[in-house]
Order: C-alpha cells, then structure tokens, then sequence
C-alpha cells in the first residue's frame, strides 16, 4: 500500500519531498526526476529552491508529465515555460537536461514515441511528482484512460478545461487537447510521491488510495506501485478511512528509514 504521510501544511510537505530528493541527488547525482506542473508541486520547487545552494545539479535531468498541445512553447503557460519558469531557471538546472513532451501539431503523430524512448535512454525516472485533479486524473490521464497507457495525445475534459481556465484570459483559450505520459509510463517511475492540498482534493485521494482500483479514477494506479509515497495536509485527508494507521505507521518510523 501507499505510505501516507499526512502534514500540517503545504510548506511543510514542500519541506519534506524537497529532503527526499536532495538525498536522491546526494546519492545519485544523474538522478532522473519527474516534474508535474500546477499549483500542487510549488512549495516542493520552493523548498528545493530555498535548499539548493552550492549543492551541483548539472548531473540531474528531469521530464514533465504533459503539455499542451497547439499551444506554442513560447506561451507564458505552455509547460514548458511553466517548467522553465518555476524549476529550471530558480533551481539552475541545465535546460538541455529537462525535457517536456513536444505538444507542437505538425510533429504531434511521433511525439508520444519519441518521449517514451527519451524516457527510456535517460534510464528511466527516479522520482515522480504527482498532483491529482478534482477528478481522479494523474498526469492528463483523464477517467477512462488504460492503466497500461503510454505518452499520447488525450481530449481534456470540461472540468479539467473549467480548473485550468484559472492560468488564461478565458476558459475557452485552455486547449482542448494534450499530451501525456501514459499512466503505464507514470508506473514505471522507480518511486512516486503524490501530493495534495485542500477539501476539493479529499474524495480524490480518498478514491486513489483506498478505493477500488478503476481506470474511472486514475490515480488509483498508485495501488500498483511498489513505493509510492502519498504527501496530503489534514484536509486532503479527511476522507481517508485509515487516516490514524497513516499518522501511526508515520509516527513510528524507523528514522533511517526517508519516504
Ligand atoms: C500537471 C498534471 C495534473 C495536475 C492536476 C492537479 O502536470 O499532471 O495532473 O497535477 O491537474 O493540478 P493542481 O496541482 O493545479 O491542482
């Protein structure tokens, strides 16, 4: 099962994931991470920003979850200048190491491919951040897609469309279409760390980590994952059934044991 680690708040779990990969990097310094974008991964690049001093990550490379498609790289909320924006340029990492699926339309048809394999060469993903939308999706792997889905081009839905209207102008500039890694490609990260904020994320994570694995709820491809850490505060959790064994097994950690 998933570890649940339940925090006080969103710094801290920022705090905690950002110690879980600097110790990563302090051991294996061409470590692979896996970036997701939206509000839920800032206070982790916040707290990696606030640590990250004389440590060297010229080694480290990273991949992103999903972009939009037909929306030029350029655009201030393409994921590529979200990624650029919020990871690479304050953490200093080397921007030829970071890689975003390509989301441009005359090469759409191979990018899917060309992404596993890039995946695939890099060695794999060590560590991969994830946030959950209010629907259950991982990545946009929207309620439907296959667990053993690989990087491809996906129709977002109203609601995802309606949750990210926040970041345009208007609700009808957010594009219709994406790509993404596959929930297949998500799994084969080495370790995943899930993270969530708020009352709105509570029936979400509830449905990913105790409830009936359903390709209708994405996330819940976490259950098949060997180490997978799931970092919420006390109002993403309040849904959870097992909420004091999460806090208990915590609690009693052993302490060279990290997340
Ligand atoms: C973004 C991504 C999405 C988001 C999800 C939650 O790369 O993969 O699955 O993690 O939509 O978004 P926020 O964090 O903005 O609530």
């Amino acid at each position: 099962m998933a570890e649940v680690v339940i925090v006080e708040n969103s710094r801290a779990a920022g705090d905690l994931v950002a110690d879980a990969i600097l110790s990563l990097i302090a051991s294996k310094p061409d470590a692979v991470l896996g970036l997701a974008t939206g509000s839920t991964p800032l206070p982790v690049y916040e707290a990696l920003a606030a640590r990250v001093g004389d440590i060297d990550l010229g080694k480290v490379s990273a991949f992103a979850l999903d972009e939009y498609v037909g929306l030029p790289a350029s655009h201030p909320e393409s994921y590529t200048s979200v990624i650029n924006r919020e990871v690479v340029e304050p953490l200093g990492l080397v921007p030829e190491r970071i890689h975003v699926p390509n989301g441009a339309t005359e090469t759409i048809r191979s990018a899917g491919a060309d992404y596993e394999r890039a995946i695939h060469e890099a060695g794999g993903v060590d560590l991969q951040i994830l946030g959950i939308g209010s629907d259950g999706h991982i990545g946009f792997n929207e309620p439907g897609s296959s667990f053993a889905s690989l990087t491809r081009v996906k129709t977002l839905t109203e609601r995802t469309r309606s949750d990210n209207a926040r970041f345009f102008d208007s609700p009808d500039q957010v594009p219709m279409h994406c790509i993404t890694q596959g929930l297949g490609t998500i799994l084969r990260a080495r370790h995943l760390v899930l993270l969530a904020f708020g009352e709105g994320k509570a029936d979400a994570v509830a449905a990913a980590v105790e409830g009936p694995l359903s390709s209708m709820l994405p996330g819940s491809a976490i259950q098949l994952h060997p180490h997978t850490t799931v970092v919420v505060d006390e109002a993403a959790a309040s849904k959870l059934r097992l909420a004091d064994y999460y806090r208990y097994t915590f609690d009693n950690k052993p302490e060279w044991q990290g997340i």
